[in-house]
């Protein structure tokens, strides 16, 4: 048996001769993921590579230039002068002692997990597998992922898991535009193969992390992080469903909300909304509940439940727009609507998922005339059709028959758009009470 592998960062003497070892990481798929976390193993004084497919992201990253949301320019300058090396090409994987996987995990069109990245990489790190090396795989997928796609390929290379390579599974948690937790912060699980795999991977982040939580396997870490997401899912929808009844029932909902979030115990806030974005909410809960169909043959409901709830919030938001037309006599066909704040999450770039797309093919689909303004994005089309982006704020605000506030950005004055427009709908129950106000 090969004797134990050297803390990261030291020299790994049971290579074979001549396999040059300049890097202590590499990672794989440089996006929302992967970026922050080169950032964070540079930052802790560690020899960084990032492998990404595409050239766009390599030439810009290259050239310095930052492509996410939580990375700046000035950042991405600092990585490249501290040593930060980006490439497409896969042989940089054999220089590293840690390859961290962080590729996407999109649905495929009929809703089942896509897990060609995943796969792609993988195929990659088993060409350029050295021994002692700790591979980590990041991306969010189904329990088992980890034991039965990525361990048999890197296994098919005749190296011995635990012995002559690690492997582990630890869930990204990052939350882009979140200003109070970060890669650091945020406790980092990780669940081995092996106990050695474990050991070794719990070595690696607690150099680059406040606190390492150890799940019992790959399995239990894989479900962690979607065990996190689906409780979101849920629960967004829980409050999505209640808003329609209160509605009719009069009730403030967001007051309700206000109200129970004083118990100090047993309650956490969700606010409902135009319906779920981003590339975990909507996608992640799909993973879990499409492997407990095809392994055990059953539904998970609670899943499914939420999906069609949120995904319903589009249309009730356009249901809603219409209805308060209608109270001012104007047909949604003869009228102009301003779509305020267009990504999936305040105070960020990110459009992925946006629920704000379905809104605007609805209303379009109607015959609106729909302008956007949203801070963060130039450029946006919803089903085909580029939208007008207004320059002027103010004047457009008052200049159309309905706005609706759709993302609650931090820079919209709530007490101006009260003041400038005939007639709102406030999705995010973030603007004054006021008359030309309605909450979702
Ligand atoms: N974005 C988030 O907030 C977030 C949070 C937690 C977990 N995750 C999970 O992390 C994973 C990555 O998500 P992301 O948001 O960083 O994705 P992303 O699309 O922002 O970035 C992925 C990068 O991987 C590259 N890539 C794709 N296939 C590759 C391959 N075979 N080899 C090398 N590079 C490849 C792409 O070019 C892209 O630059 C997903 O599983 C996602 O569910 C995302």
């Amino acid at each position: 048996m090969d004797e134990p592998a050297p803390a990261v960062g030291t020299v790994d003497t049971r290579r074979a001769p001549g396999a040059v070892e300049t890097l202590d990481v590499v990672v794989i798929g440089l996006g929302y993921v992967g970026l922050p976390l080169a950032r964070e193993t540079c930052l802790s004084g560690l020899r960084v590579a990032g492998l990404d497919r595409s050239q766009d992201v390599v030439a810009g990253l290259r050239a310095g230039r930052s492509h996410v949301d939580d990375l700046s320019d000035a950042d991405i300058a600092h990585m490249l002068s501290s040593g930060f090396e980006v490439t497409s090409e896969p042989s940089v994987i054999a220089r590293a002692r840690v390859v961290v996987i962080c590729v996407p995990t999109p649905l495929t069109p009929d809703g089942g997990p896509d897990l060609t990245a995943v796969l792609a990489a993988t195929q990659d790190v088993a060409a350029w597998l050295r021994p002692g090396t700790l591979v980590v795989l990041e991306s969010t997928t189904y329990p088992g992922t980890t034991e039965e796609l990525v361990l048999p390929r890197l296994a098919a290379t005749g190296r011995r898991v635990g012995e002559d390579f690690y492997l582990a599974f630890s869930p990204e948690r990052i939350d882009p535009g979140n200003p109070h937790f970060g890669f650091r912060n945020t406790p980092k699980v990780v669940g081995g193969v092996t106990p050695a795999c474990q050991q070794q991977a719990v070595e690696f982040y607690g150099g680059v992390v406040d606190k390492v939580i150890e799940a019992r396997g790959t399995r239990e870490a894989e479900m962690a992080k979607l065990l996190e997401n689906t409780y979101r899912h849920v629960n967004i929808a829980l409050l999505n469903e209640m808003v329609r009844f209160c509605h009719e029932l009069g009730i403030d909902l967001w007051n309700v909300i206000e109200c129970a979030s004083s118990k100090p115990f047993g309650f956490q806030a969700f606010h409902p909304g135009p319906g779920v974005g981003g590339h975990c909410i909507p996608i992640d809960p799909k993973y879990l509940s499409h492997q407990v169909q095809a392994k055990l043959g059953y539904t998970f409901r609670f899943v499914e439940l939420a999906q069609e709830i949120n995904k319903g919030m589009p249309a009730y938001v356009v249901h809603r727009i219409q209805d308060l037309l209608d109270r001012q006599g104007k047909a949604l066909s003869r009228s102009s609507v301003l779509l305020l704040g267009v990504t999936y999450k305040p105070d960020i770039a990110d459009e992925r998922e946006s629920p704000a797309v379905p809104v605007a093919a609805r209303l379009l689909a109607k015959g609106a005339t729909v302008s956007f303004h949203d801070p963060y994005v130039a450029t946006w089309t919803a089903n085909g059709t580029t939208l007008e982006r207004v320059a002027d704020l103010h004047r457009a605000l008052s200049a159309v028959d309905l706005v609706v506030l759709l993302q609650s950005h931090s820079c919209y004055d709530g007490g101006a758009l009260v003041m400038l427009s005939h007639q709102i709908l406030d999705t995010r129950g973030r603007l004054p009470v006021a008359p030309n106000v309605e909450r979702l």
